[in-house]
């Protein structure tokens, strides 16, 4: 398997604080049949707002302690190193200064959990006209998508592939996650699942667990997809196929409406 989206990299964002949580989370992510880490710290406005230099060098050091800990302890996984990018104001800079893309061509792309962007259909339309296909990461976790997926749609005809968090169908991060995560993957709008492990407990890695769980519930072949065949694709830059899809609003429960209205 491939987890494309986690936090392992040490000492950057708040995923892995330290080589220990770090060492942990290699292990742990070998132990579930993970081959191949792509490594994606948090990237906000505020890590760059005094220019990139200093993000630069936390990248590297982090990089360098995640290698030595592989070679170290001979943990037969490779790694890649990324970014998970808030969208913000700066992303042109970001796109020109920093090695974020994977594959030389995918950017992990996220949105506030609270508000997306009026105009996000131009931004989308900005970032691949540049030749860059951005992955839409965990949109059932953003508020304005759980109340109406509609609003999805858009952004995956226009080719966007979408990642999910394990977690969220696997009940671990809230219902309104769940019951969009559950909703996408039925009508095929979801083209990876990725861990986005932070730590060792509270959010850890579920690789395994999370493709016996579409294994079961779906079929071995839509596992594959999600973990194996489509990471491997934007690992290496080639298209991943993302189908026109029909989100039609209204989907979600009334107890969902109901818990949505309380936590907005
Ligand atoms: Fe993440």
């Amino acid at each position: 398997m491939i987890d494309i989206h986690n936090h392992m990299l040490p000492a950057v964002d708040d995923g892995a604080k330290n080589n220990v949580v770090a060492l942990s989370m290699l292990k742990e992510a070998v132990r579930q049949g993970v081959e191949h880490l792509v490594l994606t710290p948090h990237l906000y406005e505020v890590d760059i707002i005094k220019g990139t230099g200093e993000w630069k060098a936390k990248i590297e050091a982090g990089k360098r302690t995640i290698r030595e800990l592989i070679e170290t302890h001979e943990l037969p996984v490779e790694i890649t190193v990324a970014a998970e990018v808030r969208y913000q104001d700066m992303l042109p800079i970001i796109l020109e200064e920093l090695d974020v893309l994977i594959g030389g061509k995918y950017l992990l792309l996220e949105f506030a959990f609270h508000s997306v962007p009026n105009n996000i259909e131009r931004i989308i339309y900005d970032i691949t006209r540049k030749g860059i296909t951005p992955i839409i990461a965990h949109p059932e976790r953003i508020k304005p998508w759980q109340r109406d997926p509609k609003m999805l749609e858009e952004l995956i005809n226009m080719g966007c592939p979408t990642q999910l968090d394990i977690g969220s169908f696997l009940g671990k991060l809230g219902p309104s996650s769940e019951a969009l995560a559950n909703f996408l993957l039925e009508r095929d709008a979801v083209h990876l699942v990725g861990s986005d492990s932070h730590n060792i407990d509270s959010r850890a890695l579920y690789a395994k667990p999370g493709y016996d769980w579409i294994s079961e519930r779906y079929d071995v072949e839509y596992a594959d997809l999600l973990l194996k065949i489509n990471p491997g694709k934007i690992l290496n830059g080639e298209p991943v196929e993302v189908y026109p899809v029909h989100l039609e609003p209204g989907i979600l429960s009334l107890k969902d409406k109901i818990m949505n209205m309380f936590k907005s």
